[in-house]
Parts: structure tokens; sequence; C-alpha cells
């Protein structure tokens, strides 16, 4: 059953009860048990950390489109977090939210051949830099990329990219000694480490670090320039229509193209045995059926990808954890127990990951809160029906982990910030349909097992040492162009663990 209410722009489709739930979230490649007796549980915290505010009834469309381009996530009304399922009209294009495990199981799972294309906004967004690369491909070439990307990335190959992680995890921590009591920008400092682990997994350790921050920060000028609404494909005129774009925008997807296909041409000339790097994968990755190499182009596209989803996503779920912890006392003193506990003076390995129980709670419960992309979305390529609405060919269809993750059926106390709703055992159920910062379905992230597991190394590689400090005045505010991050920057002071 249930409760239907219209409003003027809106109509939607609202649960008239508490919906029951009964998967667990589940990173069964961690290794991590399904029920830990041994793990204590105590009373969840009351801290609610920052959301931006939250409109009072529903914006006309106009201003919701102003409030997009300064941040995504200030065009939400109160009422979006109990939303069910919606439709909105923007220009000639119907737009659909599905922002319940049944209506995201419907497009993300069950029917996931009608929803396969990403919408045109994110395509356009960027063709420009990553052309057909697997973030934005569909069809036969997302699928015989994603085969390739996949078999790279698989979680059996952590114990090769694991070592790189710490390593450049203890790298930092060396700087950080240095530094102490210093302050640092904790999300440039996180930007920094994070995209120094990708560069030198998919790239190798030749690569020098000034050459990858070139490129990484070569991402950061694209994303600046970048505008963030497709009104072409709004407005219903097609696909091949070329979508202008302001110059400097050209320039800055030319100066990541030459930096990258250098690269690539020295690492080619210079294969040194290394059969490790995932550049030396896609080098000798051949077509399943043609048995044919990536073609440059094709090998460029997904270097940029892996480079780019690979980075900015993880070094926001750090920043905020930082964050996050300086304003909880109780639970960075648990997590400090946990590490000391499983690691006591040594650096982590994977091994240590499975046991490190808590650390991985509060990165999970800080993706919940904070999921780094917190919209994804798709275009119907054929016309569906759900629950009794019908859902046109060219429609828009978006699912909100922003808003999911905080809706108020699905979740108890859902701005609150409790890492313990993640411990095996817990009594709050979580749908594998309702909590997914990585995504779900035949589309959900490649480089989950890679995130997750480098967040958590990272994470437990510099608490053994370090706690870090908001610099007093400083608030973090939730902002998101393409992915969410803390603000332009988190002044935080370095403190030495005692
Ligand atoms: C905390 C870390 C990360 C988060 C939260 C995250 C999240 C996501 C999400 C939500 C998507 C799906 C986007 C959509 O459906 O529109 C995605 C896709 C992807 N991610 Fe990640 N990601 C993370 C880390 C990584 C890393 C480290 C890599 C690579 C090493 C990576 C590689 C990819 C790739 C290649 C895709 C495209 C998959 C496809 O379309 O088939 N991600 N990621």
């Amino acid at each position: 059953m249930v409760n239907r209410q219209s409003c003027s722009r809106f109509d939607l489709i609202l649960p008239n009860r508490r919906l029951h739930l009964i998967h667990r979230s589940d990173f069964g490649f961690l290794g991590i048990p399904a029920l830990e007796p041994s793990i204590e549980r105590r009373m969840p915290t009351d801290f609610v950390p920052p959301f931006p505010h939250r409109l009072p009834q529903v914006p006309s469309v106009w201003h919701r489109a102003r409030l997009w381009r300064q941040n995504m996530l200030a065009v939400f009304e109160e009422q979006a977090f109990e939303y069910n399922f919606a439709r909105m009209r923007f220009l000639a294009r119907d737009i659909f939210l599905c922002n319940s495990p049944e209506s995201v199981q419907f497009a993300f799972g069950a029917h996931t051949d009608s929803f396969e294309r990403k919408s045109p906004t994110h395509r356009h967004l960027l063709q420009p830099l990553i052309g057909d690369g697997l973030f934005v491909s569909h069809g036969d070439v997302w699928k015989q990329r994603r085969r390739i990307v996949a078999s790279i990335l698989h979680p059996s190959r952590l114990s090769e990219f694991a070592p790189v992680m710490v390593e450049t995890a203890l790298e930092a921590r060396a700087r950080w000694a240095k530094l102490a009591p210093a302050e640092l920008d904790a999300l440039s400092e996180m930007a920094q480490l994070t995209a120094e682990i990708i560069c030198r997994s998919v790239f190798g350790r030749q690569l020098g670090s000034d050459r990858a921050l070139q490129i990484v920060e070569g991402f950061s000028d694209y994303q600046r320039r970048i505008g963030r609404i497709d009104f072409i494909s709004l407005i219903g005129l097609p696909d091949w229509l070329p979508r202008p774009h302001l110059p400097g925008v050209y320039r800055s997807v030319r100066r990541v193209h030459a930096a990258i296909d250098d690269v690539i041409a020295r690492l080619r000339m210079q294969r040194d045995g290394d059969g490790v790097s995932v550049i030396s994968r896609l080098f000798d990755a051949r077509d399943e059926e043609t048995g044919a190499p990536l073609d440059p182009q094709a090998l460029r596209n997904e270097a940029i990808v892996l480079l780019m989803a690979g980075h900015e996503t993880t070094a926001n779920t750090l920043a905020w954890t930082w964050y996050i912890l300086s304003q909880t006392p109780e639970v960075e003193g648990r997590l400090h127990s946990e590490i000391d506990e499983v690691l006591g003076d040594r650096p982590p390995t994977l091994a240590d990951v499975p046991k490190l129980i808590y650390t991985r709670a509060i990165l999970e419960e800080v993706m919940r809160l904070y999921p780094p992309v917190p919209m994804l979305s798709r275009e119907a390529g054929r016309e569906e029906r759900f629950e009794e609405r019908r859902i046109r060919k060219g429609s828009v269809i978006v699912v909100s982990p922003w808003l999911l993750h905080r809706h108020r059926k699905l979740w108890i106390n859902p701005d609150h910030f409790v890492p313990e709703r993640f411990l095996p055992g817990s009594s709050e159920p979580v749908s594998k349909f309702a909590y997914i910062p990585f995504s779900v379905g035949p589309r959900v992230c490649a480089g989950m097992a890679f995130g997750l597991t480098e967040a958590i190394l990272c994470v437990a590689t510099l608490a053994q040492c370090f706690k870090l400090r908001m610099k007093p005045g400083h608030q973090a505010e939730a902002t998101c162009r393409i992915t969410l991050r803390p603000g332009e920057k988190l002044p935080m002071q370095i403190v030495p663990r005692v």
C-alpha cells in the first residue's frame, strides 16, 4: 500500500509504513565476519555533523536550478528526505527521483538494461575529458572496458596495491612528524595522498610525484571550468549536437591529454618487467572476441578514468573522517584503542584490514552521511513503468545517495553520526539498495575494494601517530560540485598522539 500525495511540481509516492529491510551492506571481500560477538556495542554518539539548509517547501524549477549551480546539496526541500519516488518536469525532460530501496532496485537492479546509459548531463560533462571512458560509456564499449578494468582492480589484486597504499601513507606520516604541531589543509593533504597512491598504482613507481600532481591538478582545473547543467539535452535537442564549452575547458583537456600521452609513451618504451602497475595490464589487455589490444585513445581514456575516479572520492571520505573524529572524542578514542590493539607500533598490512572493524564502521558511517558521489543519474533507453507510473524513453532517472542515506523512514536518527550502525550484528538493518556510496548493480564502482581498503589503511597508518584538530572558528561545510567535499579547505592542526 502506498500513500499518494501531490504538490505543484512533484508527484509523490510516500511510504505509509517503515520499510522492512532485511539485507546488511556487504563488503565481504574484506573478509569481515557476519557477526563478531566480541565487538562491544555502546550508546550511539549524539553528534550531528553539518548539512546544508533544507528548503521549507518545494522550490520552483528555476530556483532549484540556480541553487544547483552553487551547491547540488542545497536544492532539497525538507520533504525530500521522505520521498519514495518522485517526478519533476524540467524543460522538455521528465526527471524521476528513485528514493526507496524498491525504486533503486527497480532502476539499478531489475531493469538495469533500460537504464544503462548515464544521463546526458553526466555524459556531456565528462566526455571532453574522458571520451568513451568507462565512466560514461554504455553498450558494447562499456561491457568490454568494464571486463578489463574489473579484472585489473579485482579484490584478489589488493595484495599488490596495499603495500603501495601503506608506503605512501607512511611517507605522509613522516612529513607530518616534521610539520607537527603546524596547521595543514586536511582536504588538500588527503587529495595529495590519494592522488599519489592512485598514480603509483596506475603508472608504477617510476612516475615522479610532480608529474602525478600535475595531472591531478589538471582534473581540478577542468572541474572548475566545466558547466554543470546540460541545457541542450534538457530542452530535448539531440545527443549529437555539439555542446559549446568555454575555451578554458579545452585548454585544460589538452593539458591533461598531453601529460598522460607523454607518460604512457615513456612507460611503453621502458617497460622493465613491471607487470604489476595498472597501465602495464592495460597495455596487455586484449579484447575477448577479437584479440585486439586497446587502441591508444581507449588506453588514455581508461587511464584518465582511473586516475580521476580513484582519488577524489577517497580523499573526500578521509577528509570528512578527520573532521568528524576531531568532533567526537569517544569515537576517536575507540578508534585509537582498536588500532593500538591490532597493530601496536608496526605499520598495517592487508591482513590487518579485516581486524580493523571499528575503523571500517567509522568510514562506512562517514560515507553514509557524506557519500562522495551524492548524485547518480541515468537515461531511460526505453519506456518503463514503476508502480503504475509511466517512465518515457529519454527520461532522466536520479538516485541520490545523499537523500537515501538520510531518509527518515530508512534510518534511525538519520543525521546523527553513529558508526555502531555498521558494526557486525547491529540491530539496524540496512538494505543494499538503501546504502549505496559505491552505487549498486552492474555499474557499481569498479574500485570499491581498492577505495575502501585504501581508506582503512590510510586512517590506520596516520591515526597510529596523530590526531587532527579543527582550526578554531572554522566550520566544515558540505558542498558539492561533482563530488561532496567539506568546503574548499579544511584547516586542521596536527597533534601527535602521546
Ligand atoms: C571511497 C571511494 C570511492 C567511492 C565512494 C566511489 C564511488 C563510485 C560511484 C558511486 C560510482 C558509480 C557512479 C555512477 O553510477 O554513476 C563509481 C564508479 C567507478 N569508480 Fe569509484 N568510488 C571510489 C573509489 C574508486 C577507486 C579508488 C577507483 C579506482 C581505483 C574507482 C573507480 C571507479 C570506476 C572505474 C567507476 C566506473 C564504473 C562503471 O561505470 O562501470 N573508484 N565509483
